[in-house]
């Protein structure tokens, strides 16, 4: 997930561009560029860090001079975050230039094919693929060489693009990400989300996929991939500036929960292929995966609970012991790591300090280390041997929710990869949930439309004491989450128990009235949580139920309930964990806290 603006008008495009940009910087922010014209060429300023970096280097702009420009800030994708691997990206001649918002899934086959046609790459990004793919089919007509490129590329994108040729023309594309265009008082502009704009229109239009658009000072043409010339309507937005930056939502923490189930696709659908999962980036084949004798994960918070629900679907399907660690008790109990022990380091930001910790100790040990990390170019990312990154995008609420739930995809489908490989499921089988792993974008997106529901329950333990959630198996993996989930934005007592474990003490904290959520997605732990609901209803609880769909009885025990689609029983966490998520949300925005900043935390911890 990047940024990007451009624009072609009276005004000077530089300060345009980086005020844009400044508002497109929660999309990301490890390096940011901008390109200018200025009649005679095509001059670019771009680096690592924050866009304050940038505006220092080009003194707020005064240093490219001209009114026709594109900008970029980036959330790096392929490619660590580094000068030259910022944008924008130039083709070898400096008379194309390009920013793009999105993945080229094929890049590597059209890497290949140009450089055997003696094009010199010198990033490491999907996107200098465009700029000297585009070189390879100019001809003299912009529209043409774009729509022919559109052809070739596989993935998603959302480019603006200036020919040096074509100077008083700026061209814009969108396929599955987000693109806006509109006037502003004396030229065009465009930007992947509407704050950018808002300071020069307020009627933009929306790109649809696969449309182009080719903007000049007063005019602007739509036309599709085969370049029939389109009409579209602009459509008038109010919201005010700071709404516009969470797209509308009224925190990012439900702006993210929103887009889990883009996320969750993101992350699975580049690693399924003709049936059978790839997972290139693990760096072992058939063999080194037969070798491994144990796995240690090692995580903290959110993502020490996706470590617990992959312990119980690690084993249950692929047979293999798995141990899992907080990353801050890890290193100093001395962990046997004998030979055969694969690593795992969960971590969205990729700098928590107690994890990259556990990962050097473990490499110290001769442990081969895998990080599922959602920082592109992060330090646990590049000390891991190997990385297997989530497709979240940035993640600004400092309570996960989008990344937890890519790290449980990313684990399901090594633990599927180990179970297959390992001959533990059958290819049936795994047809089979690869099947069900496709219809969970779907679901999750059903279950977050039930939010007014959840809502109305939330605002009824807004003066709570204390909330427990219960759970056997992965369920009790998916308690911890809600619990913390709960506890962390809403600044309530919480505790998420194994529900067997209840009787042997915390039992006694049960009152008349005490909400107690019971997970009970695991259908051989069904009836063994049917009587711990008992024991808490004795004690005066009252109980929220979150199942499975079919199981009305029950509603005999617990006194609400929330149904889940039926899934695979190893990915009910995925479901499940939405309905806890907007719960924990609209409990601390009901009770007036700062939902995308509670108190006393960060969102990276990067001491120990
Ligand atoms: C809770 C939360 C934290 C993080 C933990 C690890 O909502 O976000 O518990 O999961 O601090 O952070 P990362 O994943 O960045 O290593």
């Amino acid at each position: 997930m990047c940024g990007i603006v451009g624009y072609i008008g009276k005004e000077e495009a530089a300060p345009i561009l980086l005020d844009g940009l400044s508002k497109l910087e929660y999309r990301g922010y490890d390096s940011a560029g901008i390109a200018v014209f200025d009649g005679e060429s095509i001059n670019v300023a771009k680096t690592k860090g924050r866009l304050k970096v940038l505006s220092e280097l080009t003194h707020d702009g005064r240093m490219l001079p001209g009114t026709l420009g594109i900008g970029h800030t980036r959330w790096a994708t392929h490619g660590s975050p580094s000068d030259t691997n910022a944008h924008p990206h130039l083709n070898s001649e400096e008379t194309i230039v390009v920013v793009h918002n999105g993945i080229i899934e094929n890049y590597l086959k059209l890497k290949k094919k140009l450089e055997s046609k003696g094009y010199r790459f010198v990033s490491e990004t999907d996107t200098e693929v465009i700029a000297h793919l585009l070189d390879y089919y100019y001809r003299g007509n912009p529209l043409e060489a774009v729509t022919k490129i559109m052809h070739r590329m596989e993935g998603s994108y959302a480019l603006g693009i200036i020919f040096k040729d074509h100077p008083n023309e700026l061209y814009a594309v969108r396929k599955d990400s987000p693109l806006i265009v509109g006037h502003t008082d004396g030229g065009s502009i465009i930007a992947s989300d509407v704050p950018a704009v808002l300071k020069y229109t307020r009627d933009v239009y929306f790109i649809e996929n696969e449309e182009i658009v080719r903007l000049t000072e007063q005019n602007m043409e739509f036309f599709t991939v085969d370049e029939e010339p389109l009409k579209k309507e602009p459509v008038h937005i109010d919201w005010d500036a700071n709404a516009a930056e969470k797209g509308g939502y009224e925190h990012f923490m439900l702006k993210e929960m929103y887009e889990q189930p883009k996320a969750i696709a993101d992350t699975f659908s580049p690693r399924i292929k003709d049936g059978r999962i790839e997972i290139e980036e693990l760096g072992m084949d058939d063999e080194a995966i037969r070798a491994v004798k144990k796995i240690v994960i090692v995580a903290c918070g959110s993502a020490y609970h996706t470590g617990m629900t992959s312990k119980y679907i690690f084993e249950g399907m692929a047979r293999i012991p798995v141990e899992v660690d907080l990353a801050s008790e890890f290193r100093y109990r001395d962990p046997i790591l004998t030979d055969g022990t694969l690593v795992i380091v969960i971590s969205q930001s990729g700098e928590t300090a107690d994890s990259l910790a556990a990962l050097r100790e473990a490499k110290e040990k001769g442990c081969k280390v895998l990080g599922i990390v959602n920082v592109v170019g992060s330090s646990i990312a590049r000390e891991a041997d190997n990385v297997m990154y989530t497709w979240a995008g940035p993640e600004i609420a400092v309570a996960t929710t989008k990344a937890y739930s890519c790290q449980l995809i990313a684990l399901y489908l090594l633990a599927m990869k180990f179970a297959h490989v390992r001959g533990t499921i059958s290819e049936g089988e795994l047809a089979e949930m690869i099947e069900e792993l496709k219809k969970l974008p779907a679901q999750v997106e059903m279950l977050l439309n039930n939010k007014d529901r959840i809502q109305k329950f939330a605002n009824r333990y807004l003066a709570a004491k204390s909330i427990f959630f219960i759970g056997r198996g992965i369920d009790y993996a998916i308690s911890m989450e809600g619990s913390l989930k709960l506890k962390e934005v809403s600044y309530i007592h919480s505790e998420a128990y194994a529900a067997g474990e209840l009787k042997h003490g915390t039992i006694s904290l049960i009152e008349d009235g005490t909400l107690v959520t019971a997970l009970l997605t695991q259908e051989n732990l069904y009836k063994k949580m049917i009587s711990n609901i008992e024991e808490v209803k004795t004690r005066g609880a009252f109980v929220m139920a979150v199942t499975n769909e079919g199981h009305i009885d029950v509603e005999k025990a617990a006194d609400y309930v929330v149904y889940i689609p039926k899934t695979n029983k190893y990915f009910t966490n995925s479901l499940a964990i939405i309905p806890l998520q907007l719960f924990g949300y609209y409990v601390a925005v009901g009770r007036g806290c700062d939902v995308d900043k509670p108190r006393n935390l960060a969102k990276s911890v990067t001491v120990e």
